[in-house]
């Protein structure tokens, strides 16, 4: 077992991250322990844990995990994976001390923001209202296989919901092993007439990012500057998207080839031809995102290449027929992701005709 002070290491952190739920444990003034299983949301800084107890029912300054951290501060937080097979056994523990943040307080939204974006469950629940247990690492120690990410096979609901867009990662390694079956996944979308009219480009070197970047680049900031944009809005916007490229350890481009499509003699069938090509490349492109998931990886999708598809063509020196359409980033997430957005209520999605 190794300690080590505050910042957790990115094993750690991918771990932490992955975990649904852990135990916290807190003491009186005393030192009587009590320990309570939690859900939690963690960014580089902050763990968070929502009190999602009514308060008609039981005021949450009641609960005896606040009325135990009002009177020490200390607590430790373990999230652990237990498995048959005790090579894939592991856990994360944080020490550290707990604040309680109130309603009302900026950190308080945005970790409910983060809580919600993390547990679709907590959408119709009013977390806001109540205050947000945080707790600020002190002293971090971790054992066992933390990499072991084939022990936690996901559900494919569980993967679905679970799916988030990052847009911020580690600064670690994605085995080649695991682009590869994430590469695998696309292969399997469905597609018109099965002819799988898209192609990959894979990409991880800086200097191809850079390329790429340029090129991107150049075209939104004439687009922003043609939109009016503020330069300084536009400057920040340009650096905020570059970074995310060269953020991110992997990228895939993902790219429609219609030259193996049926060819029509008339424009409207052609046109729908067209569309079911994009139709399949957005079910690839959910495949990836998915399998990723899956993989205990995470993922982020950047429209920008649609937008200038013949620049990222020259720029990453592709065959002229490929259309660039959407550049995922692959990785592991830095923490949870701080805005991930909600859902549309299913009623508003769906009518039923009988
Ligand atoms: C076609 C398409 C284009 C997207 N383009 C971008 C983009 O350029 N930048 C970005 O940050 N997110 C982009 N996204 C991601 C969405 O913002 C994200 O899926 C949405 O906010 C829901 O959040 P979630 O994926 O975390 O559930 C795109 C998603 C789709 C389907």
């Amino acid at each position: 077992m190794k300690a080590e002070p505050a910042r957790l290491t990115p094993e750690q952190t991918a771990f932490l991250v992955r975990q649904r739920v852990a135990r916290l444990a807190t003491a009186d003034q005393s030192g009587k322990p009590h320990v309570v299983p939690v859900c939690f949301a963690y960014t580089p800084g902050s763990i968070f844990i929502a009190l999602d107890e009514k308060p008609k029912d039981v005021p949450a300054t009641r609960l005896k995990r606040v009325r135990n951290i009002l009177e020490n501060p200390n607590v430790a937080l373990v999230a652990d994976r237990y498995a048959e097979d005790w090579s894939l056994l592991a856990f994360v523990m944080v020490r550290g001390r707990a604040e309680l943040l109130e309603p009302g307080a900026g950190e308080h939204s945005s970790a409910v923001r983060l809580l919600r974006g993390k547990y679709h469950q907590y959408e119709k629940m009013r977390i806001e209202e109540n205050p947000v247990i945080a707790i600020r690492p002190g002293r971090i120690a971790s054992w066992g296989a933390l990499d072991a990410s084939d022990g936690e096979r996901l559900q494919v609901l569980d993967t679905v919901r679970g799916r988030r867009s990052v847009r911020r990662y580690l600064a670690r390694e994605v085995p080649a092993g695991l682009v590869d079956q994430v590469l695998e996944a696309a292969r399997w979308a469905p597609s018109p007439h099965g002819r799988q009219p898209w192609k990959f480009a894979v990409i991880t070197k800086e200097r191809t990012k850079e390329r790429l970047a340029d090129a991107m680049g150049e075209e939104w900031r004439s687009n922003l500057e043609m939109d009016g944009q503020d330069a300084e809005v536009v400057e920040k916007r340009l650096e905020g998207s570059r970074r995310r490229l060269f953020d991110a350890p992997v990228l895939v481009l993902l790219c429609l080839y219609l030259e193996e499509l049926d060819a029509y003699p008339d424009a409207d069938r052609q046109r729908g031809e067209t569309t079911m090509a994009v139709q399949s490349l957005g079910a690839a492109a959910q495949n990836v995102l998915l399998a990723a998931y899956d993989l205990g990886l995470d993922a982020g999708w950047m429209c920008a290449p649609l937008f200038c598809p013949e620049k990222v063509v020259e720029a990453l020196d592709l065959d002229p027929r490929l259309i660039p359409h959407a550049l995922l980033t692959l990785g592991y997430a830095w923490g949870d992701p701080p805005k991930r957005r909600g859902r549309k209520p299913i009623e508003e999605l769906v009518v039923y005709r009988d």
